[in-house]
């Protein structure tokens, strides 16, 4: 018997079945066994088998993936094996973005290619800023994002072709391209401001600062700061392995549905406030609360269970949140262009007294990287509703890193959960008036 195996033993029969372990890259915190194999675990011939009943996926891998690692106890994150603070401090959000596409970074013929392709991607199709001209006025931008993707598949009808690499890398490319220009489509209209065509002499950050704040009559250009700022957090929220909106990505590529209608489904997924849309939460909380003397009642309210303490917490995180850490440090260099915003006092002390105090501590629970970021994009000029949608931009490309994966990986089918059924057993139907 190998020694890396599970030695099972059914007590309702006795019977004993050896299952063999297998690990990822770290021997320490990748060991699973295969959840089919526990099918063959039967009370008779009859039986189904065994299944591992696990709502909300606590412990179960859906996939083998090369693109992202978190050590959630440790407090690290990696892009390929890039740590996500030398990647913030280096790189910039289109080289990230190749790099989580692609495996590698790029060389620099590589990378000026790279930039070339997405700016010749970044506008879009003149129905898709008529299709958006449906929505209200004051529409959230997020809905309008999500509707928008999906009306781009019909766009694209050769994006159903999975067969053609050169067709996926194609769709790929005008995805991190598009969402952008899309994203400032949805903001400039939900404010009822004259469109901005994209720019194509601009870098990615550039040129999405240049979409939202231009004007007709008055030519905007950004502090070099915000930019890097900006880059700065698109790296940050590029991807995050298999969180709830890479799994709908997953799930709905799965179906070989095409890439805009995954990342449409993926950006739904992001929109609730216990993921993408937690930092626009943390706003609304931080302005509900309003004065650092409110702090402590607000805590008492969230030890009661009366509210959450928005940007708090993380399903993997049981540690700050390296994303946390770096967001914070860039609010300064931000505030020291735009002015402070006098929201990340009460932010801070909102930390400090909940850091000390047990309720937190004992759960484990940090800040997030949506705790700080709402922060700065307020400082920046952005309105609330846009935070899930400057979210939703980066992971973009990690969607589709994560889908590209999916979509090469041999072993993944359909993605087809089985469920335990709890419902009545087999009765017969009773006519309307015996009922
Ligand atoms: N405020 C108060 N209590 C909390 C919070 C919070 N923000 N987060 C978790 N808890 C408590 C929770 O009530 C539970 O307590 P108990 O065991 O006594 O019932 C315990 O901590 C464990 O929490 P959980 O709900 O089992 O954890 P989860 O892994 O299911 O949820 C989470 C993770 C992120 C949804 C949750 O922490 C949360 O709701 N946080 C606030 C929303 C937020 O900031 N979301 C953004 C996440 S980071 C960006 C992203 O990648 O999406």
């Amino acid at each position: 018997m190998s020694k890396d195996s599970l030695t099972i033993t059914d007590n309702r029969t006795g019977k004993t079945y050896d299952v063999p372990i297998s690990y990822g890259t770290y021997e320490g915190d990748g060991a699973s066994i295969r959840s089919a194999d526990l099918r063959q675990i039967k009370v008779n011939e009859e039986d189904f088998g065994l299944m591992g009943y696990d709502p909300a996926y606590l412990n179960t891998a859906s996939c083998q993936s090369a693109v992202t690692y978190i050590d959630g106890d440790a407090g690290i994150l990696r892009y390929r094996g890039y740590p996500i603070e030398q990647l913030a401090e280096k790189s910039n959000y289109l080289e990230t973005a190749y790099l989580l596409l692609n495996g590698e970074l790029p060389n620099a013929k590589e990378q000026k290619e790279w930039e070339a392709t997405i700016a010749s991607h970044a506008m879009v199709h003149e129905s898709i800023r008529k299709f958006l001209d449906g929505f209200r006025w004051g529409s959230h931008t997020m809905g309008m994002l999500v509707s928008a993707l999906g009306a781009k598949s019909t766009f694209y009808p050769d994006s159903r072709n999975m067969a053609s690499l050169e067709l996926m890398e194609l769709h790929i490319a005008r995805l991190v391209s598009k969402v952008a220009s899309v994203a400032a489509l949805c903001y400039r209209h939900s404010r009822g401001l004259p469109y901005i065509y994209p720019d194509a002499s601009l870098g990615f950050c550039e040129n999405f600062l240049s979409m939202l704040f231009n004007a007709p009559n008055k030519s905007y250009e950004p502090d070099p700061i915000l930019v890097k700022a900006l880059e700065v957090l698109f790296i940050l929220h590029a991807d995050h392995e298999q969180n709830c909106s890479a799994s709908t990505m997953r799930g709905i590529g799965s179906s070989l549905a095409d890439p805009y209608s995954a990342t449409a489904g993926a950006a739904a997924a992001l929109y609730g406030p216990l993921h993408g849309g937690a930092n626009e939460a943390v706003l609304k909380m931080l302005m509900e609360i309003g004065d650092k003397k409110n702090v402590a009642g607000y805590i008492e309210r969230v030890k009661n269970r009366e509210v959450l303490l928005q940007g708090f917490g993380h399903r993997v995180y049981k540690h700050y949140d390296p994303r946390a850490s770096i967001v914070k440090e860039t609010a300064d260099q931000v505030f020291e262009v735009t002015g402070r915003n006098e929201l990340i006092g009460i932010a801070m002390e909102l930390e400090r007294i909940a850091l000390e105090d047990d309720f937190f501590v004992s759960r484990k629970l940090y800040p997030n990287v949506d705790f700080y970021s709402g922060i700065i994009y307020q400082a920046m000029g952005l309105p609330v509703d846009m935070y899930p949608v400057l979210f939703a931009i980066p992971r973009t490309a990690g969607w589709l890193a994560q889908w590209k994966e999916m979509i090469n990986d041999a072993e993944q089918k359909i993605a087809r959960p089985r469920q335990v059924y709890t419902g009545h057993d087999t009765r017969d139907y009773v006519g309307m008036g015996d009922r």
